[in-house]
């Protein structure tokens, strides 16, 4: 079995990862991988995002699966291209990639299935969007998809007009609408269920971290740490997050003919009235799947094969390890306004081989490993507790080294407090 998968990120090397677990040994191709992913499959020189040189490659390599793991390919259609050339592909097809590709139908879908949510209004230009506004702080979100990055918390209305013109007006994120959404108080929660058209099988809960520094302060990245499991939200709430939230949108999905197949992951806010959603996407989330396949006992390549099939996971219960994983993320100087290219990475070896290293922004210079982008490398242990698996993901994480290295320090603190 041929098994390709698309991107270049910690997720994708995650994913490869995990696929190369599987007892079925498959081979593995990625496009267009980075330094890291190198050493566990073999590369492609193609952009994810490339969807037709997706299928050329496909066809070429006689693939059996492709998983797609980032969200622009999969709104872009590369799952409708795939499938139409005979290959099956993980992911949601461009209709049902709408719900993360367009945040206005995200909120039409839960509202249309029930699906508790923060309430928002769509507004068009500033002047609209600030008469929508009833109090602050307010959420303010671009429509469209802009990488974590386009959503501002304002806390006045001088904050607002600010945020509000650099969406309409500058269109910085390509938008001509943006979300006014109340804002919600609460933990965050990242749920993920794979899905197979008609059925959401929930993944292990994780927490992100997705500020830049400490205490989460500074500005929003795409992801600075995860951990999994998440205190307070075993297998049994899980299932009744994932049968209130996932599965009415999977089944509204079906009724309007735009199943819903692969991973529908929502960003939840537990709030004192309950989960609430904040989000949807439509992928694996960047970091939480580098914290939660590390635990998943079950072969990921059965489970990835399945959901493209209509129904294909009826009956199907997941393995976890019961073990804590905690996933720290190296980050690069400047990350996330800017990142540092070409810093020489040491360390890599000494890390143990029981904690994985996952590759996000690296690349290959003289035979050395260097840094390639904002995020760098994800650094995951697995612990009896969350304090020993963040003891031993700092230590690992400590012995790699590069130039202006930034590395949040309270990743699963939270949880250590809750469980001590
Ligand atoms: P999103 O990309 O929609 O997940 O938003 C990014 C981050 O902004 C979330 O992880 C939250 O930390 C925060 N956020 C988004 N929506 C809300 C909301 N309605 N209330 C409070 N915080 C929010
Ligand atoms: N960790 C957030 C995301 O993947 O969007």
């Amino acid at each position: 079995m041929r098994v390709l998968v698309a991107g270049a990120g910690g997720r994708e090397h995650a994913l490869v990862r995990a696929l190369a677990r599987s007892p079925r040994r498959p081979e593995l191709l990625a496009a267009p991988g980075n330094a890291g992913i190198a050493r566990d499959a073999r590369l492609l020189e193609l952009a994810a995002e490339d969807v037709d040189g997706l299928v050329r490659a496909a066809r070429d390599e006689s693939v059996d699966l492709v998983v797609v793991g980032p969200e622009a390919p999969l709104v872009a259609g590369a799952v409708d291209a795939l499938e139409e050339a005979g290959v099956p592909a993980f992911g949601p097809r461009a209709a049902a990639a709408r719900l993360e590709g367009s945040k206005a139908f995200a909120k039409e879908a839960m509202s249309a299935a029930g699906v508790p949510t923060a309430a928002a209004t769509v507004a068009r230009d500033v002047e609209e969007a600030l008469g929508a506004i009833e109090s602050y702080p307010v959420v303010l979100k671009a429509d469209g998809l802009a990488a974590g990055k386009g959503v501002v918390i304002a806390a006045t209305e001088a904050e607002a007009r600010i945020a509000l013109k650099d969406m309409l007006v500058e269109r910085r994120f390509g938008d001509t609408s943006v979300l006014v959404e109340e804002h919600l108080e609460g933990e965050e929660l990242s749920l993920l269920a794979v899905c197979d058209g008609e059925r959401a099988v929930p993944l292990a809960p994780a927490q992100d971290y997705k500020r830049i520094f400490d205490g989460d302060q500074g500005p929003n990245t795409g992801g600075m740490g995860s951990y999994s499991p998440v205190p307070g939200v075993d297998a049994e709430r899980a299932r009744e997050i994932v049968s209130s939230v996932h599965q009415p949108v999977v089944d509204l999905m079906l009724a309007h003919g735009t199943p819903f197949h692969g991973v529908l992951y929502a960003g939840l806010m537990l709030t004192a009235d309950g989960p609430k959603v904040l989000e949807f996407n439509v992928r694996f989330g960047d970091p939480e799947t580098q914290a939660v396949l590390p635990r998943l006992r079950s072969d990921l390549l059965d489970l990835l094969l399945w959901a493209t099939r209509p129904g294909g996971l009826a009956g199907v219960e997941l393995e976890w390890d019961p073990r804590w994983a905690v996933t720290l993320v190296l980050a690069s100087a400047g990350y996330p306004a800017s990142s540092s290219k070409g810093d020489a990475i040491s360390g890599l070896d000494a890390v143990p081989a029981n904690v994985e290293v996952t590759h996000a922004g690296t690349a290959r210079a003289d035979g050395a490993t260097v840094t390639a982008g904002g995020r760098v490398l994800n650094v995951t242990a697995l612990g009896d507790g969350p304090a020993a698996a963040r003891d031993a993901a700092y230590a690992a994480a400590d012995m790699i080294r590069f130039e202006g290295r930034q590395l949040r320090r309270d990743i699963a603190l939270r949880a250590v407090e809750r469980v001590a």
